[in-house]
């Protein structure tokens, strides 16, 4: 059977035609830029492992945060670098901690205008590099969420709008709402790294904040990538247990993921378009390998297609000025 008045390419005919009828539309409001901010720093310090990504001082966190603002990019998600760490991370929590210090600047500074989102983890915190507490070498997943629920109120307290707990330890979305309600902050968001797998995609990342397990791996607390049918069940305990948010990480490697998860719930999905990811475009466009412009758009669309509403995404600001036409 033919269809002779069928052309698709009709619909394709020139720039303008493509633009009116194009389905995928991401935006710089979809986006999410990391910042790397380290305690007692004054100038930045590249990480090598991440091309054009720093480490920053406090002064440099709210310049960063000023130009997301000036991008159209609505959120930033910190990530800290103590001067100090120790075994139970307790820097993490200290209400003068470089994260609650940056968060209080940034808020000072921007106010309103910019959704200040904080990594709550240990890993960044610990001399071991896990993200929890360890005893004989092995995670103690219970006395971790007690600290989980402290790092994240001393957070809120300082002005955080979203904690987005990343250590994947069994219930911490829960002892996080528990302990933001108790301590009167239930206005707070949580935005949970439901579904994160141990992947060899985040060893630049590791390098830039310093935290590499110094013995084993995560994998007793990240998940395996070749059990996806695990996926729905984490999701459906961090919606139970109160995220607001939820995400997949990586995003590219796991298309298939988002997509799944995207059409069996009903809240806001973010994805983590993660340090490995960026870091092989960067290296292959620096060797004149592939047009990196084209390529990121390709890959951001790709994200949102596959359904994630969020793309946390080292490549933010150069996205929102491509999609500004900046
Ligand atoms: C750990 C954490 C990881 C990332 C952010 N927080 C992964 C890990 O080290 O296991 C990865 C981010 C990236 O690769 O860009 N809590
Ligand atoms: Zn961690």
């Amino acid at each position: 059977m033919s269809f002779p008045n069928v052309r698709m390419n009709r619909l394709r005919k020139t720039e303008n035609i493509r633009r009116m009828v194009q389905d995928i539309r991401p935006s710089s409001n979809d986006l999410i830029l990391p910042i790397f901010v380290q305690e007692g720093l004054k100038k930045s310090i590249s990480i090598p492992s991440m091309p054009n990504v720093n480490r920053v001082s406090l002064e440099q966190a709210i310049e960063e945060g000023k130009e997301a603002v000036s991008l159209g990019i609505p959120a930033v998600i910190l990530f800290g670098i103590p001067s100090e760490k120790n075994e139970g991370g307790s820097s993490a929590y200290n209400r003068t901690g470089i994260i609650q210090t940056a968060v209080r600047k940034m808020r000072e500074e921007l106010g309103e205008d910019l959704v200040i989102i904080t990594d709550t983890c240990l890993c960044g915190y610990t001399i071991h590099g896990h993200c929890g507490i360890i005893n004989e070498g092995k995670i103690l997943n219970d006395e971790t969420l007690e600290l989980y629920g402290k790092i994240a109120v001393s957070q809120a307290e300082s002005g955080s709008d979203i904690v987005a707990p990343s250590g994947m330890m069994d219930g911490q979305v829960k002892v996080i709402r528990d302990a933001l309600h108790k301590e009167g902050y239930s206005d707070r968001m949580i935005m949970a790294y439901s579904v994160k797998f141990a992947s060899a995609f985040y060893a630049p990342f590791r390098k830039a904040v310093d935290s590499t397990p110094q013995f084993g791996d995560r994998r007793s607390y990240q998940m395996n990538y070749s059990n996806p049918d695990e996926v729905m069940r984490e999701i459906k305990l961090d919606i139970e247990e109160g995220a607001d948010i939820v995400m997949v990480k990586p995003a590219l490697a796991y298309l298939d993921i988002i997509h799944r998860v995207k059409s069996q719930i009903n809240i806001p999905l973010a994805a983590y378009n993660v340090s490995g990811e960026y870091s092989l475009v960067k290296a292959a466009a620096e060797k004149g390998w592939v047009d990196e412009k084209k390529i990121i758009l390709e890959i951001i669309t790709a994200i949102k297609r596959a359904g994630s509403d969020l793309i946390i995404t080292n490549h933010a600001k150069d996205v929102a000025r491509w999609l500004n036409n900046k």
